[in-house]
This record gives structure tokens, sequence and C-alpha cells, in this order.
């Protein structure tokens, strides 16, 4: 069961049209990822890494080729469908957090909860167990303002995780934290990859990140340059 592929890419390409010209986003990409890894797309601003990560989580669909996310053609998905894929088994979080700020901590990472209809009982369970991961349940009734950014960030994480999905796709999670925030960011992170087997990918030029990843791909000009299994 660990071992199974959860996401293909195959010749995969990205354009963006320019004007007259077009930018190559992504440049034959072919990868694939599989349940549990802990995984960074690496490379400079403008190399291609949140594009992918926005394929791979069906918000951008590729120009050409091949993208498949638990066996289904990415290209091939109504809205609705897209939608009901992300809504069940993708987790995203952002460099900017994305809380919603007039509404609380619970009320935050509960709202991928109300999206999928569960009863007010699971919720509070769900909702309550997420910010045990991510140790946050002294501020279930605070709001955004009044947290910290290495708070926000871990609010951030229970909701990406609240609904236990099988990918959490993390666009430089770290780029707004400081050193320690960084850290136990990345740890919590780790801590929730091997208990619940979740597969992270992360986009990230941060050094602090990279050295937490298990495999580092490294993206020059939406090519792959570098495909490596670190020391966990
Ligand atoms: N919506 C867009 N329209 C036009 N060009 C884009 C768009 N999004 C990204 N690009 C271009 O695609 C390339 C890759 O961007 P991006 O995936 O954001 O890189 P990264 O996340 O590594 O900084 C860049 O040259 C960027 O300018
Ligand atoms: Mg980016």
């Amino acid at each position: 069961m660990n071992n199974s592929v959860l996401i293909t890419t195959e010749k995969l390409v990205k354009r963006y049209p320019m004007g007259e010209q077009s930018c190559l986003a992504l440049d034959n990409v072919n990868l694939t990822f599989k349940k549990g890894e802990f995984a960074g797309l690496v490379g400079p601003s403008g190399s291609g890494k949140t594009t992918l990560l926005n394929i791979i989580g069906s918000l951008d669909i590729p120009s050409s080729g091949s993208v498949k996310v638990l066996g289904q053609e990415i290209a091939s998905l109504s809205h609705r469908e897209a939608a009901d894929l992300r809504n069940h088994h993708i987790g995203f979080i952002f460099q900017t957090f994305n809380l919603l700020p007039v509404y609380t901590v619970f009320e935050n990472v509960e709202f991928p909860l109300l999206l999928l209809r569960k009863t007010e009982s699971e919720r509070k369970k769900l909702v309550m167990q997420a910010l045990e991961w991510v140790g946050l349940t002294d501020k279930v009734n605070s709001r955004p303002g009044q947290l910290s950014g290495g708070q926000s960030q871990r609010v951030a994480i229970a909701r990406a995780m609240v609904k236990e999905p099988e990918i959490v796709l993390a666009d430089e999670p770290t780029a707004n934290l400081d050193a320690d925030n960084s850290h136990h960011i990345l740890q919590t992170m780790e801590h929730l990859n091997q208990d619940l087997h979740t597969t992270f990918i992360f986009s990230t030029h941060d050094e602090k990140v990279i050295r937490y990843l298990h495999r580092k791909i490294s993206l020059v000009d939406g090519k792959v340059a570098k495909d490596e299994a670190q020391g966990a």
C-alpha cells in the first residue's frame, strides 16, 4: 500500500500566452509520486514550481501531456469533478496562509468539512483532532489577527489536514516565517507524514525546508534538472 502511485505526469507541458509569444512554464515534466512521499520542488523564482503544484492540485490544466491524480486525468475533469477531487483528496497550504480573518480558528479549520457535508458532531471531533496535531487547541476561539505567523501557518496546516487527504500541496509554506517557526511547521508536517502516511509535496527555495525533504526535485526553466533521494 505504501508503494502505490498517487500522481503521474507524462510529457507535461504548460504554456502561458504572453502577447504574441508564449511563456513555457513547464517543459516535458515526467514525474511519479507514491503514497507517503515527503518531496519538494526546488528551484529559483520562475522555474515552474507553483504551476506544477497548481496542475497537480487540479487548479489548472496542462497545455499538453498527461497528469493523473488518484487515477483521474486532470485535463478531462469537469469543474465539478475537479472540485470533488480537491475537496475530498487534496489539502493546500499557501505562503500567505490564506485564513479567513472574520472567522475563528475553529471555523477556518472546519471549512473544508462543510464542503464535505460532515455532521456537526463529526466536524467538532475532526477539527479538535487537527488542532491537536498542530498544538493549537488553546487557540480554537481566536481569530487570525490574534495569531503569530507561525501559529497562522499551523492553523493552515490543520485546515489542510482536517479531512485527512491523501495529498497535501504546500507552496513555499515558510516564505513568511522566521527560522524557529519554519522548523516547527516542518517538524509538524514530518510527523503527520509519518503517522498518517499523507503525501506531501512542497515548493520551496528555502534551505531550511530543503533539509527536511526525503526527495528533492530540482526545476530549472520548467524542466526537471535533478530528482534525488535525501537521507531522512
Ligand atoms: N498566469 C500566468 N500567466 C502568464 N505567465 C505565468 C502565469 N503563471 C506563471 N507564469 C510564468 O510561468 C513561469 C513559471 O512560474 P511559476 O510556476 O509561478 O514559478 P515559481 O513558482 O517557480 O516561481 C514564470 O516565467 C511565470 O512568469
Ligand atoms: Mg511560486
